[in-house]
């Protein structure tokens, strides 16, 4: 499929030039397809039902199980569904039973989402040792290594960051994490659909996954890799239907496997529609979208960096398929409101939900950056857009 053919299976593409991939990415004619499909013809619960329809929609459901679990070369039993990235981390922040004593390891670049959820644990008494990335929000696994100690129990790391673009060595601190025996989180939220992943080179414990940004699929969809070994160890938060074999007056048993996280009626649709959008991404191939990001994102970089007045963050050998800046002169909000009322271009502003990522950069007094993200369906064209638009924006600060 070319990058014309998924631009025809999304109408809201011609509408506007959408460069907020990272935050979430517009939904395929297919996907949408499936969705309806079964509110039209089988919308019935999962799990629950001796029905025909029931029968059906459990079975769509276990398929996007499977679906997920060949994509990123896991068993389907290590696949949890949750609604987002940030639920799946904190599945394993509340689930694993931290305590006094214990000490984590987290680097500074993350999102909200994978900070908060541990410094949370502070108030058990549970240390969080902070590693500060390189100026272009990298981190040296060498210090993760240092930092290492007999308290440390999990080492937690983006993958991509989603503020700055720069892929972290995730396997190589996963080797780490593995020679120490201690547990190991990768959130994935900004790589699933623009890289291939593989479990096995990760060394993972967990990998946090989003379903509607790289992955194209529907809002309200994530899941957890959870390693068959630990998922176990993890006490679910979300008790209730589903989660259990057997139940008395005063006692209950939890079931094994991802079921023991799944209470309550799940999103059923939204799952359907999540396991048609892998189809979807596996029909365009994730060594095309690797080299059409690749492309785009050099052009962004470079037209961008090339703008008398701008300032690009990161290294452009190491980040993926987005692009930090800031125009001299003028507030990174305004910058954004410029783009959107002159040419209907979509970009995020501000701190990202990684304040202290943003610190770290030296973004903070200036508001935060601009932050233009893609995939598959943005076009040279669109960049070019961009970059005349920020050369007149740069008028504006000089
Ligand atoms: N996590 C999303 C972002 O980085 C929303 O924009």
């Amino acid at each position: 499929m070319k990058t014309s053919d998924i631009r025809r299976d999304i109408p809201f593409l011609d509408e506007v030039i959408y460069l907020d991939a990272a935050s979430t990415t517009p939904t395929p004619q297919p996907v949408v397809d499936a969705m309806c499909d079964y509110y039209h013809h089988y919308n019935s619960s999962t799990g629950r039902g001796a029905y025909k329809t029931a029968v059906k929609a459990t079975s769509e459901v276990e398929k996007t199980r499977s679906i997920l679990a060949e994509f990123i070369n896991s068993r389907k039993e290590e696949i949890i569904f949750t609604k987002n990235t940030t639920e799946a981390i904190n599945l394993v922040a509340h689930g694993f039973n931290f305590k006094k004593g214990d000490s984590l390891i987290v680097p500074n670049i993350e999102h909200h989402s994978n900070l908060v959820p541990w410094l949370n644990l502070k108030k058990k008494g549970v240390e969080i040792n902070i590693i500060k990335s390189d100026s272009q929000g990298v981190v040296d696994p060498t210090k993760i290594d240092n930092a290492i100690d007999q308290n440390t129990k999990l080492i937690s790391i983006t993958h991509i960051s989603n503020s700055i673009g720069s892929m972290q060595p995730v396997e190589e601190i996963g080797k780490i994490a593995k020679e120490n025996d201690i547990l190991y989180l990768v959130d994935a939220a900004q790589s699933v659909g623009h890289m291939s992943i593989n479990i096995d080179k990760l060394n993972a414990d967990f990998v946090a996954f989003p379903g509607h940004k790289g992955l194209l699929g529907p809002v309200g969809t994530g899941f957890l890799y959870a390693q068959k070994d630990v998922c176990n160890e993890l006490e679910p938060v979300n008790l209730g239907g589903g989660t259990v074999s057997d139940v008395t007056e005063h006692d209950y048993k939890l079931t094994d496997g991802p079921a023991r996280f799944e209470g309550g009626t799940l999103n059923i649709s939204g799952l359907i529609g999540l396991g048609a959008a892998v189809d979807y991404i596996k029909r365009i191939g994730m060594d095309k979208i690797e080299k059409h990001g690749n492309k785009i994102t050099k052009m962004m970089f470079e037209g961008i960096n090339d703008i008398e007045d701008s300032r690009v963050y990161g290294n452009p050998e190491v980040i993926y398929d987005m692009v930090g800046f800031n125009i001299n002169g003028v507030n990174c909000h305004d910058v954004a409101k410029i783009l959107d009322e002159q040419n209907n271009i979509c970009v995020r502003s501000g701190m990202h939900c990684a304040i202290p990522a943003i610190r770290q950069i030296g973004a903070y007094e200036l508001g935060g950056t601009v932050r233009a993200s893609i995939h598959y369906y943005n076009t040279k064209e669109e960049i070019k857009t961009l970059i005349d638009t920020l050369e007149d924006i740069s008028q504006l600060g000089s």
